[in-house]
């Protein structure tokens, strides 16, 4: 006789509901938005259908209806013109550079919705790299801690909620939280790019921005895809260094580096569902191989049920729209 029947809990859609565990739903999402300068233009970005360089005007209307469906969190890329590209990346903390005004006009037009910001050199960068390039070719960790502080307090100043240092430099969640609690500016939160891996999956985000490592690789700051318990000890210097939350980049190969941190942390988990991941379901879908929506919501669970409290995807919007 069969007592034991896993199938009775599966035997309709409404005990199915009774009984799942977990449920991706907006609040959790963070909608990554590439802009540029210009007005009133938008050029989609080939290699991530749907995803789109905003002027600034039309990124605060991408902004708006992002908050009309829920949406509680963006996160701005700038794609900045190659003329302001230098070896010292100087146009990544001018105040009046393309990157703060758009933390204004967004925060402006949308005071409730929570702006997070990147801090890394790489679009300002005419190498095209994170930190800056000595002579010699190597990525200098304590020289760019200083330029990556100026990013943060630019960036905080114009209004930015939440400061994602991308970067991965050596102490540059302590050196930036220091430097904007001197300036009292206690409430802008960092979510640290904790375990961020040196990654392929990266490729259309730097198509979107322009900012390929113009030479080299980036396998000297972001971390080895080998590597699993290196995760912990950066995510404990994160969390001593003042993180408020922390993040695991990319994610659907990562799903076991999420479960570990969120394991070994009482902070928020974040995973950030990469632009290859985006461009991997996109490209089969339109193909016909898969259903994408489908593996959208199947995906994103994933990450819930992996220990992710946040995701960042480009499929925030789309997500968003079923829900509505
Ligand atoms: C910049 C940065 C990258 C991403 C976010 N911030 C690219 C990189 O490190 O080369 C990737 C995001 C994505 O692929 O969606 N430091």
């Amino acid at each position: 006789m069969q007592i034991s029947r896993p199938r009775r809990n599966r035997k309709n859609n409404s005990i199915r509901q009774m009984v799942a565990e977990y449920k991706v739903t907006v609040d959790d999402l963070i909608a990554p938005l590439f802009f540029t300068e210009g007005k009133d233009t938008k050029s989609e970005i080939l290699s991530m259908p749907g995803q789109y360089r905003y002027s600034l005007d039309h990124l605060v209307k991408k902004v708006k209806e992002l908050e009309s469906l829920g949406i509680k969190c963006v996160s701005l890329f700038p794609a900045v013109d190659e003329s302001l590209k230098t070896r010292d990346a100087k146009e990544s903390y001018n105040p009046d550079g393309l990157n703060q005004r758009a933390i204004k006009e967004v925060k402006n037009a949308c005071p409730d919705i929570l702006v997070m910001t990147d801090i890394a050199l790489d679009p300002y960068s005419s190498d095209g790299h994170d930190g800056l390039v000595s002579d010699k070719g190597e990525i200098l960790n304590d020289e760019t801690l200083e330029v990556l502080g100026k990013m943060a307090m630019a960036q905080a100043q114009a209004g930015s909620d939440i400061l994602g240092p991308s970067d991965m430099m050596d102490g540059r969640i302590g050196f930036i939280r220091e430097l904007i609690e001197s300036e009292g500016l206690y409430n802008t939160q960092i979510m640290a790019y904790t375990a961020k891996y040196a990654s392929s999956f990266y490729g259309p985000f730097r198509d979107a921005l322009d900012s390929a490592p113009k030479a080299g690789d980036k396998k000297t700051y972001q971390m080895d895809y080998a590597n699993s318990t290196e995760a912990l000890r950066e995510l404990f210097l994160d969390e001593s260094e003042g993180a408020d939350i922390v993040m695991v980049k990319p994610g659907l190969c990562y799903l076991d580096i999420i479960q570990k941190l969120k394991m070994n942390t009482t902070l928020p988990v974040a995973a950030y569902n990469v632009s290859g991941e985006y461009a991997m379901v996109k490209a089969a879908a339109e193909k016909g191989w898969i259903d994408g929506e489908a593996i959208m919501v199947e995906m994103l669970t994933g990450f819930k049920r992996a220990g992710a409290d946040i995701i960042l995807s480009y499929f925030s919007e789309e997500f968003a729209r079923l829900e509505h």
